[in-house]
């Protein structure tokens, strides 16, 4: 998605404590965290964290997190002790990772990966490609041949696979394929496209394939949720590829909430949007979950619970929903303060969109999501977090065959 605003900057200090920890690229010096409550009892949710009970039904519970916030102790705690995945919010993007042709920065990303092996997490990869030309380093913008670009997609993903290969078992391959521009759906215009032709989807998804058999691959994108256009336009896409034989084994469903906040959305509407894509046979998710509220609202807080936990008792519902990532840890970092939503402008500030307050402690939101796993119950097959599950090798085709994409 577009983010035409720069985030605002941060104070000093935790720019410098920031730098200091992208830093240490060998011996990352990881955050001291505090053990879990013992003895977890769902029928007494105080007792339980959002991760041990995620883990009871094999759901992966994640946020997104910058290296600023790792960097702070009390949120290294709180996603150690409430988190079973991390995704790293920028640091795996190939502008980070690869900004000029072969000055791989792997710093950041690092970081996140030695924690998540440190505490017993894993990690969601984000992202291999981004079908955005906004956020493509313009290194690749200016590639014209389409073998040269063959060659620079294949590199990067190679590598990028081949270096997290034993600890990252999922990876947003495409992220946000629809056109940015079109609410009413359409594939985006972006530069793989434009050089390769309307099958370099299917290409990428063989190439990461190829890295790692067995992992994970995933498309994500924005506003399926509550733009019917969009949402039927990723699942005649995800459709196609499946038909064509891509392995595609998921779709993130970002469900940044900025349209519609804490209003929606409806709980039945929600759960069959999620087994549209798992009728297609592949699993579902919510990778960047966030509600934002108006300060002005009295119940805000009490509304964005109620929306946290129609979202949450959704996806426990739907067997192949795997994952619920809330795009941050605390409100004292998001993304979403500095946002301006397309067509109505910036949001009313502080967002507040997460489910820790700027403090880092639970807010009403928190016991909502706290209260569904609780009372949740899932098949025993499914209460197992930390393991990519085996997957066929699945021969990769070149070309979408839907004629809505190819013609
Ligand atoms: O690192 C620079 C810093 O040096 C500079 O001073 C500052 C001011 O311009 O910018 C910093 O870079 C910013 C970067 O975040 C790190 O903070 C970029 O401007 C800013 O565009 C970038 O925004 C990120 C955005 O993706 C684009 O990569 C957001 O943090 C991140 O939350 C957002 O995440 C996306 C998901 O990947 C995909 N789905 C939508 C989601 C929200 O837009």
């Amino acid at each position: 998605m577009n983010q035409r605003r720069p985030l605002q900057r941060r104070p000093l200090a935790r720019r410098v404590l920031a730098v200091a920890v992208s830093a240490a690229t060998v011996a990352v010096s990881l955050p001291a965290v505090s053990a879990a409550p013992a003895g977890c009892d769902p029928a007494v949710p105080d007792t339980c964290t959002l991760r041990e009970l995620a883990d009871r039904l094999g759901i992966r519970i994640g946020a997104a997190h910058g290296p600023d916030e790792l960097a702070i102790p009390s949120n290294a705690d709180t996603l150690a002790r409430e988190f079973n995945s991390l995704t790293p919010d920028n640091a795996m993007k190939m502008y980070a990772t690869q900004p000029t042709q072969g000055a791989w920065d792997w710093a950041v990303a690092d970081e996140t990966v030695e924690f998540a092996v440190a505490h017993g997490m894993e990690v969601r990869g984000h992202t291999l490609v981004w079908a955005q030309d906004t956020y493509t380093p313009q290194w690749v913008l200016d590639i014209t041949d389409p073998a040269e670009m063959r060659a620079v997609l294949d590199e990067h993903i190679t590598t990028t696979i081949a270096r997290y290969k034993d600890r990252v078992h999922r990876w947003d391959v495409i992220n946000e394929p629809l056109d940015y521009t079109n609410i009413d759906g359409g594939l985006s215009d972006n530069v793989f496209s434009r050089v390769l032709g309307p099958g370099w989807m299917a290409e990428v998804f063989a190439m990461a394939h190829a890295a790692d058999p067995t992992a994970e691959l995933w498309v994500n994108e924005w506003g399926t949720d509550y733009l019917p256009g969009r949402h039927d336009a990723l699942v005649a896409l995800v459709g196609s590829l499946r038909d064509a034989g891509v392995p595609v084994h998921g779709v993130g469903i970002q469900t940044h909430r900025f349209f519609g906040g804490p209003d929606g959305p409806d709980e039945g509407a929600f759960e069959q949007m999620l087994r549209d894509y798992t009728d297609l046979g592949v699993d579902v998710a919510i990778t960047e979950l966030d509600i934002p509220i108006d300060p002005a609202d009295p119940d805000g807080l009490t509304r964005q619970a109620d929306a946290y936990r129609r979202i949450v008792s959704a996806c426990v519902r739907v067997e192949r929903c795997r994952e619920i990532t809330t795009w941050g840890i605390t409100d004292a970092f998001t993304w979403l303060d500095s946002f301006v939503v397309p067509v109505l402008g910036p949001l009313p500030t502080p967002t507040r969109p997460l489910l820790f307050d700027e403090n880092g402690q639970p807010k009403p939101a928190y016991f909502a999501v706290r209260d569904v796993l609780a009372a949740a119950s899932r098949p025993a097959s499914l209460q197992t977090t930390t393991t990519a599950p085996d997957r066929a090798v699945v021969p990769a085709v070149a070309v979408a065959t839907n004629p809505r994409f190819t013609g």
